[in-house]
């Protein structure tokens, strides 16, 4: 028998009631998985209150990376995804590829003790412990520009993973010189050398749309995620994180027009009016929205009957790693 949202949602919190969990969820989930979430937020956020967290399980709403970086930051919590599902930005790059991409600079001329790596929270853990094991770091969108910035204080190049376009963006914010590993330039000429992965959800946005609805509203503005491509980014009025854009939005006068350039679900949700999604195309991360809330109920039930679904491992030694590259951005 199919069970409606309302018989789900109070089977879920029934179970909520009994057992020591904590469900986390994304902003970027859908409506009915995110309101049930004690706590949401930026994958930043998440995996810093649910270190805060007591709860024995952790169910967590949202990719495959921000799972296990829960996981990593507290080794200790076990930790539940209804889906295991990928953000296909982490996949494209792994620990082989990682090392394919020191081995290019190296080839330049680069030496790796002149190399610090910093890699995009959208990462697998293999990935974050490469980073931390080289001396390098963690960011995320929010705070990638104070990352960089603090970084390049040890006078070294800065290899970028896997977003190219966050990297290429920062570089362009601060002045710096960027490039991306493959399109032909000399790497010794950049500051920030980036990795060739990138959203393909946010790679949906053109600057065609952004001529579209400046010539639809006279006044209106455009904020952009930073996974946008540099030529989005630089013809829009704001750039900034999930919960930067949040922020941004939410302060703007009820009557100002906003079109806003990222992932379907959030836009929706974040102010009844005067809110655009900056495209002809539903930017909905595909992955973020195969949990449903029959997946939370299974999942939830799974851990009353003693037998839990989908936790989260991650080795001693990648843990290890990528722990210390996490715990370094949290540092700073
Ligand atoms: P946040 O780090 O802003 O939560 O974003 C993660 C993400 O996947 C954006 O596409
Ligand atoms: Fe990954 Fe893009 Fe989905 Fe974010 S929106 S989780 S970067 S695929």
């Amino acid at each position: 028998m199919q069970l409606s949202d309302k018989e789900l949602k109070e089977k879920i919190e029934k179970l909520k009631n009994k057992l020591s969990v904590t469900v986390v969820a994304h902003f970027y989930q859908r409506d009915e998985v995110f309101e049930i979430g004690d706590i949401t937020g930026d994958s930043l956020e998440l995996a810093t209150r649910t270190r805060d967290d007591d709860a024995e399980f952790v169910l967590f709403c949202g990719v495959g990376f921000m799972g296990q970086s829960v996981k990593v930051l507290s080794p200790d919590k076990r930790v539940v995804m209804p889906k295991i599902a990928s953000c296909a930005m982490a996949e494209m790059i792994n620990g082989i590829e990682y090392d394919d991409a020191v081995r290019r600079l190296n080839e330049s001329g680069i030496k790796s003790e002149n190399i610090l790596p910093i890699t995009y929270i959208n990462s697998n853990a293999e990935v974050k412990a490469k980073v931390g094991e080289m001396g390098g770091m963690v960011c995320t969108s929010s705070n990638a520009k104070h990352i960089i910035t603090t970084a390049l204080k040890e006078g070294k190049k800065i290899l970028f993973v896997p977003d190219r376009c966050l990297g290429q963006n920062i570089a362009n914010q601060m002045g710096l010189e960027s490039c991306v590993i493959g399109d032909g330039s000399d790497l010794n000429e950049s500051d920030i050398i980036c990795f060739d992965g990138f959203c393909s959800v946010h790679q949906l946005f053109t600057v065609d749309d952004i001529t579209f609805y400046r010539k639809k509203y006279k006044d209106i503005l455009i904020a952009v995620h930073p996974e946008c491509d540099p030529a989005i980014c630089d013809a829009s009025d704001f750039v900034g994180s999930t919960s930067q854009l949040i922020k941004y939005i939410k302060e703007l006068p009820a009557d100002q027009k906003v079109a806003v350039g990222t992932e379907f679900n959030m836009v929706n949700r974040l102010r009844p009016n005067n809110t655009y999604v900056l495209s002809s195309t539903k930017p909905e991360c595909p992955t973020m929205n195969e949990t449903t809330l029959k997946d939370v109920y299974l999942t939830l039930k799974a851990i009353d009957d003693g037998a839990p679904i989908n936790e989260i491992s991650v080795d001693e030694k990648t843990q290890k790693w990528a722990k210390i590259a996490l715990e370094r951005m949290l540092a700073l």
